[in-house]
Formats: structure tokens, C-alpha cells, sequence
């Protein structure tokens, strides 16, 4: 195997042979200079491009060549990725789940330093499958890649990466793994903002019968903890009509439930050359023959509107559950979070969703040591816990990011006390939610069946509208179905259940 040494870097990596070739083939039809300009004829362009290549490839290893994208983070890099997987296989790739594959992408997240310490660890693992592997191409892609101090590492660190892009020009996937294909060296392309939205991107599902639908991008409210509008971008609205267009298309090919993605979706449309509301895109949303379900991602307090919480008890298949991020529950914190709402005001609209839609399911982000947090507002916290009473609540540690507001503030909490009061809180949220789950036992209720179970395969799990889990005896075929199902059993945060004849 024959290996070279990166100038600068002293790191090693394995050359990939038939780089040499394709870079020929690249010159000698010069085919890449005819691209189009215009998305999205640019990117099928390349992606006929790279189907020759990939076949090509293929051939010379004498079976097809394998991918497998791994996605950290929230739903939006999910979509993202079913975007790639979408190209990958279309030009050419078998999908695997094993990364001992010829061409990995890790799709990153950086929220939390935990998120982004995954991914160090992990491309060393790859590093070692590579060596094995003289055909196998490393890219990253995802939010970490928009922080310049990630990239420096890298190309310091872990010089055998092949590829480097961001969140911004995604679209531009299949020209990129092109262009990796033909290069010697890492590829890096990240940009600053979005450039534009590209439509009719293909992508692939993971399942069937449900899909999320990015309605919009970017974040504008810069919550004083958050790197997310850092790494994405300003907040931009896809126009209803193609969001309505992509639905329909996606009902058609027998999706049941979607989920509507934004980092705020409340704030929907309010930017659009003629602005619409998000209650009214979810209005228009039900109107679409064959879907079931609507769920959408992430509610603001802030813009929640009365309009909003009357779509629940107004279109039946809107699903009667709202993920509202409560972060604090004390308003000083809450405004030094730069959340714009109060303990009150949160108060306030929780009662409002229950007076309209009495068993609505509530769902929430808490994060524990904000800097400055004391006892106090910690046991605020814990009030606003007892007195909503989720359905489930994610708890995080705070983790500072650097180059947010809140990473400079004095006070920075200790580890042990934030620790402490982090088991506290998922004392109560854990006890609550198992309270709260056992009003349904002995109900039946329609489940989307979504896969065998893991551990049984005798059982398959689904979703009940208010999205809690339910394992019951049934087989593969009921996957993607909605049946009616017995809760025979609450253990906590999932039920047991039966088959309802
Ligand atoms: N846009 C969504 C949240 C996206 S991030 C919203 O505003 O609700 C998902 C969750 O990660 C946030 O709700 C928050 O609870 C948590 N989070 C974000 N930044 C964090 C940080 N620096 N430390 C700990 N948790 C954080
Ligand atoms: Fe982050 Fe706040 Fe935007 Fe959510 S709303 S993504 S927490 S800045
Ligand atoms: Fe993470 Fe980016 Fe989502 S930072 S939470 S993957 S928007």
C-alpha cells in the first residue's frame, strides 16, 4: 500500500489509487466546465458526472461501491441527510449502516460539547478502517464544520478526511463529491449564509410512511447559550407553495405523518414576500389527501399564538401534542437567556393550550447551570415542572459554547452543582411523566406502527397522535399502518399493549 506524506501537516494518509485515472477522465472529456449554472440542473449534472465515476470505481473493485452517512443532532440534519443518502444512491451507492464502508459522511452537530467530542473520537476509529480501505472517502458535513476553529483542527489533526462542506451549501453535494473524487487533497467548502433554496433535490427516506419537511432555515433569536444561528444562518421561510408541493408529492408516495421542521416555527412565513402564518400552513397542510398525522418542530413561547393553539382543536389530524421549550423556569435567568417571554407568560400559555385542547401532551427542553443560575432559580424551574406536568422533558447540562453571549458571563456554574440539580430535575420530570402516562392505560388508541421491536422481535413499536411509545405483539407487516391498539400496561414513559380486534 502505498502511503504519502501531507506537506505540513506530518500526518500520513493512504493515497487512493485511480485518482490519477479519474482525474484523466475528468481532463479528457473537461465535461465539468460545461456544468449548468442554475440549480437544480447543475447538481444532475454532477450527479451523471459522478455515476460514471462511481460505476467506474465499482467495476474496478469488482462489486458495488458503499456508503453510509451518520447523522448526529436534531431533525434538521436528519432531512439533511435523507438529502444526501437521496444522491448517494442515485448515483450509484448501496446504503449500508456499517461505517467500514467505501465512502462515510458524518453529518455533525455541535449544541452541546459532547455532540462534537462524538465525532473526534469516532473519526479515529474511521482513520483505522481507511488504512484497510484504500478506496474508502471520509467526508463531514453539518453544523461543527461552520465553526473555523473545527476546520483548523481537522486539517491540522486528521488530514485523512477527503471532504469538508457545511450547512449552507448543501445543495451543492454531488458537485462536491465530484470534485473529492478527482482531488488529492481535503476539499473544504464552507460558506458564510445561505445563498439560495434549492428545490426537488432527490432525496431518501428513511421511512416509508413518514418524513420530515423543512418549512424553514436558520434561526434569528440568538437564545444567549446557542451556537445554532451561528452555524445555520438567519432565518428564511421556504414559500407555502412548495412546502405544499413537497407534501402532496410526499402523500402520494404513501407517507402518512410528517413533521414540519424549524428552529422556530412559529415565527413562520413572517419574512416571506407576502406573508403567511404558520397556523395557516398548517390549515392548508390538513387539506392533503392521505396524510393522518402533522407534528411539527420547534415552538418558540415567544410567537406562540392564539391562532396556533386553536389549529389543535380545529384539524383533527393536526397531532395534539406541543413541544415548547421551557429552558428556565425563572425569568431572570429566562432573560438573561434572551428568551423574551417570562415564568408567567409561559404559565399563561400552557393554561391557554389546555383550556382549548384539555389533554393536549406537553413536551420540553430544560437546561440545567446557565451561568448565574442560583438555588432559587433553579427551584423555579422545578415549580413550572410540578405545575405544567409534561408528557416528557429533555433535560440538558448547560454546555458553553464559545462565541455565544452566555460563554463570557461571569459566574459559570459548578459541574458538581449543576449535576446535582440536574438529578433533581429528572427526578421530577421522570416521575411526573410516568403519572401523567397512566391516564391513558386501558384506552384504545390508534398507533402508527413503526418498526420490530429491537430487543422482540415478536413485538412491533409505534406512536400514539400525543407521540408516546407502545410496544405490542404483531409482525412486519403492520409496519407504516395505523391500528387500534389496547394500552394494556404504562411502564413509565412507554406503554404495553394489544391488538384490537
Ligand atoms: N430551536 C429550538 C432548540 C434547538 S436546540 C428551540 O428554541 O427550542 C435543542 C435544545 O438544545 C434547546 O432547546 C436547548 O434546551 C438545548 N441547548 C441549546 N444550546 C445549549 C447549550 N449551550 N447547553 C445546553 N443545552 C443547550
Ligand atoms: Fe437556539 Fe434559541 Fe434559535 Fe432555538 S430559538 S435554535 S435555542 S437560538
Ligand atoms: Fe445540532 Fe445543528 Fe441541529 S447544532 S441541534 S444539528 S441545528
Amino acid at each position: 500500500m502505498q502511503t504519502a506524506m501531507r506537506k505540513g501537516t506530518g500526518a500520513s494518509y493512504v493515497k487512493l489509487p485511480f485518482r490519477k485515472e479519474m482525474r484523466e477522465m475528468g481532463n479528457e472529456n473537461d465535461n465539468l466546465k460545461t456544468a449548468p449554472a442554475k440549480e437544480p440542473e447543475r447538481t444532475f449534472f454532477f450527479m451523471e458526472t459522478a455515476r460514471q465515476y462511481v460505476a467506474d470505481l465499482a467495476e474496478k473493485k469488482g462489486s458495488p461501491l458503499t456508503c453510509c452517512v451518520v447523522t448526529f443532532g436534531c431533525q434538521m440534519n436528519a432531512r439533511d441527510s435523507e438529502k444526501i443518502r437521496g444522491i448517494l444512491t442515485e448515483i450509484g451507492f448501496v446504503d449500508t449502516k456499517s461505517e467500514e464502508a467505501d465512502f462515510v459522511l458524518y453529518n455533525t452537530c455541535t449544541v452541546r460539547e459532547n455532540a462534537n467530542n462524538k465525532v473526534y473520537g469516532r473519526l479515529g476509529v474511521l482513520h483505522g478502517y481507511k488504512k484497510k480501505n484504500p478506496l474508502m472517502r471520509i467526508a463531514l458535513c453539518g453544523c461543527m464544520m461552520q465553526e473555523a476553529h473545527v476546520v483548523e483542527k481537522l486539517k491540522e489533526s486528521y488530514s485523512f478526511v477527503d471532504l469538508i462542506f457545511g450547512t449552507h451549501n448543501l445543495y451543492r453535494f454531488a458537485e462536491l463529491f465530484t470534485k473529492m473524487l478527482l482531488s488529492d487533497r481535503m476539499l473544504i467548502e464552507v460558506l458564510e449564509g445561505r445563498e439560495e433554496i434549492v428545490e426537488d433535490l432527490p432525496t431518501k427516506r428513511t421511512y416509508s410512511f413518514k418524513s420530515g419537511v423543512n418549512i424553514m432555515f436558520g434561526c434569528n433569536n440568538f437564545c444567549s447559550y446557542c451556537i445554532v444561528p451561528y452555524v445555520r444562518g438567519r432565518e428564511v421561510s421556504r414559500e407555502p407553495k412548495e412546502i405544499l408541493r413537497e407534501i402532496e408529492k410526499l402523500a402520494q408516495d404513501g407517507v402518512k405523518e410528517v413533521m414540519l421542521l424549524g428552529q422556530n416555527v412559529n415565527s413562520y412565513g413572517k419574512n416571506l414576500e407576502s406573508p403567511v402564518t404558520f397556523a395557516s400552513l398548517l390549515r392548508e397542510t390538513a387539506k392533503i389527501d392521505g396524510l393522518e398525522r402533522i407534528r411539527f418542530m420547534t415552538s418558540h413561547p415567544k410567537d406562540l399564538s392564539e391562532e396556533l393553539m386553536d389549529v389543535f382543536a380545529e384539524t383533527k389530524i393536526v397531532c395534539p401534542h406541543l413541544h415548547l421549550p421551557l429552558q428556565s423556569g425563572s425569568s431572570r435567568i429566562l432573560a438573561k437567556m434572551n428568551r423574551h417571554y417570562d415564568k408567567e407568560h409561559y404559565l399563561t400559555l400552557v393554561q391557554k393550550l389546555r383550556e382549548r385542547t384539555p389533554d393536549i401532551s406537553l413536551t420540553t427542553d430544560i437546561i440545567v447551570g446557565f451561568p448565574g443560575e442560583t438555588e432559587e432559580d433553579f427551584l423555579e424551574t422545578l415549580d413550572v415542572v410540578e405545575q405544567v406536568r409534561y408528557d416528557s422533558a429533555f433535560t440538558f447540562l448547560y454546555s458553553k459554547r464559545n462565541g455565544t453571549p452566555a460563554a463570557s458571563m461571569p459566574d459559570q456554574i459548578e459541574e458538581e452543582v449543576a449535576k446535582e440539580r440536574f438529578q433533581r430535575l429528572l427526578e421530577a420530570v421522570q416521575r411526573i411523566a410516568a403519572e401523567r402516562a397512566e391516564r391513558l392505560t386501558g384506552q384504545t388508541l390508534p398507533v402508527l406502527v413503526e418498526e420490530q421491536n429491537k430487543q422482540d422481535a415478536s413485538l412491533v413499536t409505534g406512536r400514539l397522535a400525543n407521540n408516546a411509545v407502545v410496544h405490542f405483539p404483531g409482525d412486519a407487516s403492520l409496519i407504516g399502518q395505523i391500528v387500534p391498539v389496547t394500552l394494556t400496561e404504562c411502564k413509565g414513559f412507554y406503554y404495553v399493549g394489544s391488538r384490537h380486534a
